[in-house]
């Protein structure tokens, strides 16, 4: 079966229909797990790391975005599904480099130790490189979608993930931060390690559903909005939330440079809803359904905020 078969049959499928948002985020952890289910050739303690890290208990907030957006046909479900899936096996990547001794230094992650503490640092380095490169693996498998569009929804995520993306906003987490001052510079660094990938979710969810170029400025900027309150939250999370709320290691940022150790967290939480009042008049202004995405952004913010205050 290809990653698109339009043969299959979707009542019967090993998946769900997607109704409202906990089917969507069921179904992509459906899809996860198979993904990663049997993998021939893999070394069982890599396989074991690979899975220990994408399937712990996650919000799977890129996924589900970007089924949102793509609002999918019946016979393109498993596509949106599978794309999400690629996005999410970048995001656990770049999740299992960031808690590393060299960089967080972290011991929880998404409700269990972090895989390096689970496994050694070199096989999750390796896990990590694996998940990335099969996220590429995947995009290009999916037979359904037509060749010029799968090769813009590998240059998407590659641009978001490469070295004057995600990667970059990384390097200058871990060993520029002396060098951040003002406000501005900070939400380009939260728009680099964490915005990028939002967007790149959104643009791709955007893309397999065809929006034409006014739409998917809009969703660019909804998503951009997005995921700098996003880690704005984050930031929050890390200060007043505890290690199980979080499901991972809090208190890590006090020595460094975010809106809420430089301007306090009332700052913070006034750049935070002047982002997300942002992303929903883009969101307005792009067509795409309001209704379930308000309501992933409401349940997203609303358990941040709790933890927060
Ligand atoms: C954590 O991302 C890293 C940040 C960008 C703040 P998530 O909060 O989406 O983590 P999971 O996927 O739910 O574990
Ligand atoms: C990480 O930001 C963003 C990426 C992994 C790219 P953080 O370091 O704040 O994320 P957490 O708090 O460890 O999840
Ligand atoms: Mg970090
Ligand atoms: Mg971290
Ligand atoms: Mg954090």
């Amino acid at each position: 079966m290809t990653l698109c078969d339009a043969s299959i049959d979707f009542e019967t499928a090993d998946f769900r229909i997607c109704e409202d948002l906990s089917d969507v985020r069921e179904a992509v952890e459906q899809r996860l797990e198979m993904l990663v289910g049997t993998l021939p050739g893999v070394p069982l303690n890599l396989q074991q790391a690979v899975r220990h890290a994408l399937l712990g208990k996650s919000k799977r907030v890129r996924p589900v975005l970007l089924y949102l957006i793509a609002e999918p046909s019946p016979r393109q479900r498993l596509c949106a599904l599978d794309l999400g899936c690629a996005v999410e096996m970048v995001h656990t990547a770049s999740l299992i480099l960031d808690d590393l001794p060299c960089m967080d230094d972290a011991q929880i992650r998404r409700q269990r130790p972090t895989t390096h503490i689970a496994f050694g640092q070199s096989t999750a380095i390796l896990a990590a490189i694996g998940l990335l490169t099969r996220a590429f693996g995947i995009v290009a498998e999916l037979d359904e979608v037509p060749e010029p569009t799968r090769v813009r929804l590998a240059a998407l995520l590659s641009d978001a993930v490469g070295w004057d993306g995600l990667v970059a906003g990384q390097e200058i987490d871990v060993n520029g931060r002396q060098q951040l001052k003002n406000a501005d510079q900070i939400e380009e660094l939260n728009w680099l390690k964490t915005g990028v990938l939002f967007v790149a979710a959104a643009e791709m969810g955007a893309v397999l559903g065809g929006l034409e170029d006014k739409r998917l400025d809009a969703v660019r900027r909804f998503a951009r909005h997005l995921g700098v309150a996003f880690q704005t939250a984050d930031d929050l999370l890390d200060q007043d939330a505890s290690t199980s709320e979080a499901g991972k290691d809090v208190h890590k940022d006090g020595d460094k440079a975010t809106l809420v150790s430089l301007f306090g967290a009332s700052q913070a939480r006034m750049s935070c809803q002047e982002h997300l009042s942002n992303a929903e008049s883009a969101l307005a202004e792009s067509g795409v359904t309001p209704a379930p995405i308000l309501e992933l952004m409401q349940r997203l913010f609303a358990t941040r905020k709790a933890a927060a205050q």
